[in-house]
């Protein structure tokens, strides 16, 4: 299932996200289906996004602030997330093949998203890419490691 969620920047872009996956009939969840307030801090939405993510190992994320470089930020402090601010096809499919990203973070302010056909190459090129495992997975595993480390206190 796809987890979509958007702080108060891009509810617009959200709705036609959601319309596009209705049409392709692709399963998702509107982890945050309220028309949002000023006080929707990205921040709070990438908790409420990446909590029902992780939910099930086969969900992925969608998370929406105005750059989508707040959102990932947010996003990657939470543990068992690998989220990535993507701009262009290419960097969502190695997203998907290097990284194993589960969660896609789109800006809603920036030109790239003023075309919905780019936002929807993205999100195409993120749900059909898998994770090529290999040589990736020894630097997956190193990632997983500065979690560990962190809950120990970190540095
Ligand atoms: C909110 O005004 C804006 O700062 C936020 O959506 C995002 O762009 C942060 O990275």
């Amino acid at each position: 299932m796809i987890i979509v969620g958007s702080d108060h920047t891009g509810v617009a872009l959200k709705k036609d996200i959601i319309e596009y996956l209705k049409e392709k009939k692709i399963d998702y969840f509107d982890a945050t289906n309220y028309e949002n307030q000023d006080s929707d801090d990205y921040p709070d939405i990438a908790v409420t996004v990446c909590n029902k993510v992780l939910e099930d190992s086969n969900n992925l994320g969608i998370a929406i602030c105005g750059t989508g470089i707040g959102i990932s930020i947010a996003c990657n402090k939470i543990k068992g997330i690998r989220a990535a601010d993507c701009v262009n096809e290419q960097m969502a499919e190695l997203s998907k093949r290097h990284n194993n990203c589960n969660v896609l973070c789109l800006g809603a302010r920036l030109e790239f998203s003023e075309k919905f056909d780019n936002v929807e190459k993205v999100i195409n090129s993120f749900i059909n890419s898998f994770y090529e495992k290999g040589r990736h997975e020894r630097r997956l595993v190193k990632i997983e490691n500065i979690e560990k480390m962190q809950n120990k206190g970190g540095k």
